[in-house]
Formats: structure tokens, sequence, C-alpha cells
């Protein structure tokens, strides 16, 4: 079939969610992918956060395909060797003790959330409110809809899940007044990626910190976006000198793969028999490929390499914003965004993806670049060339 009949085909078949440009993408190598008429496009929306080593890493193809012959689901019934070698690994590497996998980050996060409720119904009064940022994003689930503070999804699926306080980013006054003897938790991402790239102040970050230990309250990061070298540190929360109790990771952790994982500290494991699972959790194919991703990002560092290239990326914006043509750059290590005159956001990526550059439009005037970590200066550069022409 070609291009035109994979559309029209689409069209016909696949439920409408939102639009998309008229190509259809087959092939994906590094930091590129390519179309079903052989166009190459240069990556910088990266699966959305996702392909932290690029598209079909060998590392991660080889993994997949050993495990594919080897085991695939043995079920959420049994441990498989797989899991417990990459949670092991894992969590050598965080501030964590446990961890349950599951396969999207709306599914960490509504774990999250559930371990918070089952947390203050054994040990806070039965307390089940968590306290979330306004602009925040945690999912689309029906819960972690609740627990987002989209201004745009306020009415939308009416009734939401109760439960959830919504408060301004940064605001430790206004946070401090929606803090009662129903508070359970607070849950915000370290740097909001959905709403444009707004990072938490370090002060708020800490003060937070300090809140939750005076009055019992766990602090629930949700790293699916900033977690896994994003933010130029393997997580984002190392860059405010803080450990939350509960932390959620996704996209980057499957490089691809559905996976994400909810973690905690020991004390905060509270689930019992039955309240939490899934048929895919722990899956080993899932499993495969989150491990080979870790040891890939652990031997080559690449937070490292994310946090020098994105000090390159923003130096080159630096020179576009002193010709006036954008403004208030943000964000750390590979996520990054910016604002352009006007609501112009479609716009400049429909021109882009026309000269082969693919970027997302979180908001209006708002172009968030969010590249795999293993790109290299000459894509950086040839992204600068076609964002000029295009801004
Ligand atoms: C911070 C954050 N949390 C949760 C999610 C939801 O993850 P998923 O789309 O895998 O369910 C996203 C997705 O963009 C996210 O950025």
């Amino acid at each position: 079939m070609n291009t035109r009949g994979l559309l029209e085909a689409a069209e016909k078949y696949l439920m409408f969610v939102t639009t998309k440009p008229p190509i259809v993408m087959e092939r994906g190598k590094g930091m590129y992918l390519w179309d079903t008429d052989g166009h190459r496009y240069l990556d910088f929306v990266g699966g959305w956060a996702v392909t932290c080593l690029g598209h079909s890493h060998p590392a991660m193809t080889r993994a997949l395909s050993k495990q594919a012959r080897k085991l695939v689901s043995a079920s959420p019934a049994f441990h498989n060797r797989t899991q417990i070698q990459f949670a092991e690994l894992l969590l050598r590497h965080t501030c964590m003790d446990k961890v349950f996998f599951v396969s999207t980050g709306a599914e960490a996060n509504e774990g999250a959330i559930k371990l918070a409720r089952k947390y203050g119904k054994t040990h806070k009064s039965g307390a089940y409110e968590i306290i979330t940022a306004l602009d925040s994003f945690h999912g689309r689930t029906l819960a972690t809809m609740s627990a987002t503070g989209k201004p745009q999804w306020k009415d939308l699926f009416e009734p939401k899940v109760p439960g959830f306080i919504h408060v301004p980013l940064n605001d430790l006054a206004r946070l401090e007044t929606a803090i009662n003897d129903k508070t359970v938790a607070i849950m915000l991402e370290p740097i909001q990626g959905e709403s444009g790239v707004n990072p938490v102040d370090v002060g708020y970050m800490s003060s937070l910190r300090r809140l939750c230990d005076e009055r019992g309250i766990l602090l629930i990061l949700d790293e699916i976006q900033t977690g896994y070298g994003r933010t130029g540190r393997l997580f984002g929360h190392e860059h405010f000198g803080v450990e939350p109790d509960i932390m959620t990771l996704g996209k980057g952790i499957g490089g691809g793969f559905p996976l994400a994982a909810l973690l905690a500290k020991q004390r905060f494991c509270v689930f019992e028999k039955g309240d939490q699972g899934g048929t895919y959790t722990g899956q080993s194919l899932a499993m495969a490929a989150g491990l080979a991703v870790l040891k890939e990002i652990l031997a080559k560092k690449l937070w490292e390499h994310a946090a020098r290239m994105g000090e390159y990326l923003i130096a080159r914006l630096r020179e576009m914003e002193k010709d006036g043509k954008i403004r208030d750059i943000r964000g750390r290590g590979l996520l990054v965004a910016f604002d352009i005159e006007g609501k112009a956001g479609e716009d400049v990526v429909a021109d882009c993806l026309k000269k082969r550059l693919l970027l997302n439009s979180p908001r209006p005037a708002t172009i968030r670049l969010m590249p795999p970590l293993i790109i290299d200066k000459k894509h950086v550069d040839a992204a600068i060339t076609i964002l000029r022409s295009a801004i």
C-alpha cells in the first residue's frame, strides 16, 4: 500500500483522538526517522521524550530479539529472571528500595496515587487528599487526569476522581493553605514537561521536602519525563538535593518499549496482597528492554552527555534569542523549550516538518525540544539552521 492508501486506511480504521500530519513513519535509526516515501527526518521529538538511545539502538534490538526467543511472558503469577535482574540494577542507582513495573506512565502514577491512599488509610487516619500543581501533567487515566492540573481538562470527563487539590507551582504560601488533616501527599514533576517546560524552584522543592517531613506527608515525584538522564542528571530530583518518598518513571526507561515503574522507599511500601497488579507487570520482554537501556545509559554516562549537549543546544538558541527570533529559553539537559511571537507554534512545527525536522509545540507560543540523548553537535547545528529558516 502506498502512502496515500495508508493515510486513507488510517482515517477509516483508527479511532480519532488527535490530528496528525499526512505522513506515515516506517523506519528509525539513531537520530532519524524515515517515512513511507523515503524522506528522512531529524527527530527532536524523540518518541515524546522516550527514545533516549535513539531509534533501534543495537543494544535494545539485540536484547529484545534474544529475550523474545527465550521468554516473552510467563504471566504476573510467576517471578522471572529478567525482572529480578532489572529491579536490582535499577534500585542500585536510585534512592528507592522497591519497584513495581507497569507499561505506561499513567499506570505508574495511578499506582503512586493508590500507594499514597493506602498509606493514608493505614498510617494517617484515612487521609487521602493529594495536592498537585496547576499546569501539571500526570497521565490520561481518570485518576491521573484528575491529578493533572491542565486548565483545558477541568470540565472533561466529569465527574473526576475526588481527592486532588491543585495549587500554583512555586507558591509556598498557597500550598501551605491547601494542606489539612486529609492531606496524604504532594505530587509534582521536577520540571513540568507537557505544559511547556516549567521548572520547580530549588527553594520551593526543599521547602516541600521540609513541609512533608514536618507534617508526615509523602512527597511523590513524577519523573516520567525528567528521569533517565533527560535533564542532565540520571534523575531530575538530583538537581534539587532532595529525595522523594515515591517516584514514578516512564518514557526513557523503556527506550521506546512500553515500560514504566512505580518506586518507593521501604516504609511506604504498604500494598497488601491483591492491592495492585496487572497482566503485563514485569513482563520479560519489557524487562529485557529496560535492562538493556539502563546498562547502556550507565555504561555511556548518557546523562552527562545530555548535560553537555543541552548546554550546547541552549547556547545555539541564545544566538537566535539575541537576533530577536525567540525568547524565554528554559529547561535543563535535553528538555528545552522557548517561546516565539504570537501563537505560531503549530505553524513552526508544520514548516519544520516540511524541512524534515520534527518538533513539538506544547502551547500555542511554545516550541519544545526533547531529542534522543545520543544527539551530537552536528544534529543540534542542523536543527538550528532549520529553526532559523522556519521562525
Ligand atoms: C510527567 C508525565 N507524567 C505522566 C505522563 C503519562 O505517561 P504515559 O503517556 O506513558 O501514560 C507523561 C506523558 O507525557 C508525563 O510527561
